[in-house]
């Protein structure tokens, strides 16, 4: 599906998304943090790096890079304009070379759109959004537009490998939204937030294994789930 005919591109369903992402996402901040203390590990300081946020959102993640201060140059695609800009006035602080570019993954696999030399591509909820074979194609191109030695990381979800431990994640993440809720004092039925994920047409996860493989197959090395909990996986690897 193209991404003008998805949700993301309803800029109500969007900004509910961001308005909720913390109750929505089990661990959010947490896995952001376990980005972001990747890129602090692996990612050299001996040359300015460029960065590459895929599905960027409003820019919450690499704003979290960012502020380790080691980007020379970020560079963050969405197909939602009301995103990018949000994303542009979230990173206005960080005095660096900043490039917002308003592109499906559609687009983006198909034509040249982003020259090859990024030192860590990172992503997160959004390859979901993309079919099996899409997401294969997506990885090959990712792989094509690192430098050598640079790093995919995404954060997404994935289906479970059985029903019956599918049925378990769904229970840990209900768990997760209504302690989240309680603590911050909203009420939002989760069953309907479970149902919405299941149901909606734009939601495509595969499983952690199949995923793991297409980074195989596109050429990435010390491939690895970084982080786990229930379906919200942090995984990737190195060119
Ligand atoms: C669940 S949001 C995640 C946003 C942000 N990465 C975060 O973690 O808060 C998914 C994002 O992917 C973008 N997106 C979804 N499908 C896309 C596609 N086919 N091409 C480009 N962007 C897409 C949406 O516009 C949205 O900003």
């Amino acid at each position: 599906m193209e991404f003008d005919k998805s949700k993301w591109a309803d800029t109500d369903f969007s900004r509910d998304y961001l308005d909720k992402a913390e109750i929505y996402i089990a661990e959010r901040s947490r896995m952001f943090s376990i980005v972001k203390s990747f890129y602090q590990h692996f990612v050299s300081l001996d040359r300015p790096v460029n960065l590459l946020e895929l599905g960027s959102g409003d820019g919450a993640l690499t704003y979290e890079l960012l502020k380790s201060g080691r980007a020379a140059r970020a560079v963050l695609v969405d197909g939602s304009g009301d995103m990018l800009n949000k994303a542009e006035a979230r990173l206005r602080e960080f005095d660096i070379e900043k490039q917002f570019l308003h592109c499906s993954f559609g687009e983006l696999i198909r034509e040249e759109r982003l020259p090859a030399g990024f030192d860590m591509v990172v992503s997160s909820l959004a390859i979901h959004h993309l079919t099996t074979d899409e997401k294969a194609a997506l990885f090959n191109k990712i792989y094509q537009i690192l430098a050598a030695g640079g790093y995919f990381v995404n954060i997404d979800v994935v289906i479970a490998p059985s029903d019956s431990i599918e049925n378990w994640y769904m229970e840990i993440w209900k768990d997760w939204m209504c302690a989240k809720q309680t603590a911050l004092g909203v009420n939002d039925p989760v069953e309907d937030v479970i149902k919405r994920y299941k149901n909606l047409e734009e939601n495509k996860p595969d499983t952690l294994d199949s995923q793991q493989l297409m980074l195989k197959n596109a050429g990435f090395q010390e491939i690895d789930c970084y982080y786990k909990y229930g379906i919200f996986t942090i995984f990737g690897g190195r060119k």
